[in-house]
């Protein structure tokens, strides 16, 4: 091992992420082999060329952070989206943790993008035992030749993930690397009763939270909202392009309100905000950060009904209150408000507490057990 590799692994099995033989899996697979030469921190945007500065490129390839590895689904003019990524190494730890595969399992990838991921999978479990689908025709040919050059060939098929793939089923393990707002039936269908799905799951309103389900015997997948994660939505579920520039419309007449509740207790609480987002599901928000100040000023939108609210949070406000204009059918800051009270005043339930069923017909989200189930989607 290259030394940023091994201290990768060292830190990552200090913290105690790691288990024995996921030990063995992250340090056989070099990272750097799966990663593009012009990195760009997910986080920070930082980028680096390999060609430019090797040495920082493979100290950025083996540091514990998500890296975009294409924008724009590869086109070369674009706002610079991100649309895939690898994500952190701790990250892809805590998921095959969670994952609890182990030898002798056959489980199935959706979004293979770097190819970093089925290596791992690969290397514990066997390339026999690994499929990952892509549905970028062109990042699943550049992972197969990738793996094939570290060492590898898993099964990777160019593909809709979110139909799974039957070719190979049933399998012991689903692993989702993008965010859905529904968990495709398919996936349920596809594994074997006993196993176990886990998929980064959201809204409009709320992304990234880890579902970890075990699927029944009679066709149902069942389980908790285990962790978080940040990653890239799985391609239909991605939020319409230029939201901001399509429906917010400044107009002189929008009367301004003030409210106390300010960004902070909201979009920095995990919990608060998973809460208002199974209540709010279609309603996006957005921050920017404006002015000299650099005030966030945080956004609402709800495509569907052409209704938009602004939220204009400066900590010189103080005790007047956060400026809020609201336009639309929804006043979706009243509306926002309301569901953020009710979180409250259930005792501010973590969002660990939730949980999900799906089944061919519907998907449950419930708080604690099933009898309390609070939204439903066809
Ligand atoms: C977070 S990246 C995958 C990270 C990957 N596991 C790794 O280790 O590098 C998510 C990938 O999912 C792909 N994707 C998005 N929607 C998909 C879908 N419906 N089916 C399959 N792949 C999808 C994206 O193109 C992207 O490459």
């Amino acid at each position: 091992m290259i030394p940023p590799h091994r201290r990768m692994v060292e830190d990552l099995a200090g913290r105690g992420v790691l288990s024995p033989d996921w030990r063995s899996a992250f340090a056989a697979v070099p990272r750097h082999l799966f990663l593009p030469d012009v990195i760009a921190d997910a986080d920070t945007g930082g980028r680096v060329d390999r060609e430019v500065d090797e040495r920082g490129w493979m100290e950025a390839a083996y540091a514990d952070a998500a890296v975009v590895t294409q924008v724009d689904d590869g086109a070369r003019h674009g706002p610079g989206e991100p649309t895939s990524s690898s994500p952190a190494p701790s990250a892809a730890a805590e998921a095959m943790r969670l994952l609890r595969a182990v030898p002798g399992m056959r489980v199935l990838e959706v979004g293979t993008g770097s190819g970093y991921g089925a290596a791992l999978l690969s290397h514990l479990l066997g390339d026999d035992a690994v499929v990952s689908v892509e549905i970028d025709f062109e990042l699943a040919e550049r992972a197969r030749i990738r793996l094939m050059s570290a060492g590898f060939t898993p099964l990777v098929v160019g593909g809709d993930g979110m139909q799974g793939w039957a070719g190979r089923a049933p399998y012991d393990r689903v692993v989702s690397a993008v965010a859905v707002r529904r968990v495709p039936y398919a996936w349920v269908a596809q594994s074997r009763p006993g196993g176990r799905i886990l998929t980064p799951w959201g809204n409009a309103f709320h992304h990234g939270a880890l579902a970890d389900l075990v699927v029944g015997p009679r066709g149902t997948a069942q389980g908790r909202f285990v962790g978080h994660a940040d990653c890239v939505w799985a391609r239909a579920d991605r939020a319409p392009r230029r939201l901001l520039e399509t429906y917010v419309r400044a107009k002189p007449d929008h009367a301004a309100t003030r409210i106390r509740l300010g960004p902070e207790d909201l979009l920095d609480d995990r919990d608060a905000s998973f809460a208002v987002g199974l209540q709010m599901p279609g309603v996006y928000r957005r921050v920017r950060h404006t002015g000299e100040a650099g005030d966030p000023r945080v956004y609402l939108v709800d495509p569907a009904t052409g209704s938009w609210a602004s939220w204009h949070a400066a900590p010189r406000h103080g005790e007047s209150g956060h400026e809020v204009r609201q336009h639309g059918p929804r006043s979706l800051f009243t509306e926002l408000e309301a569901a953020r009270l009710r979180w409250v005043e259930a005792g501010r339930p973590a969002y660990t507490r939730f949980g999900l069923t799906v089944s061919a017909e519907h998907q449950l989200v419930w708080l604690d057990d099933e009898d309390s189930v609070l939204a439903s989607s066809g």
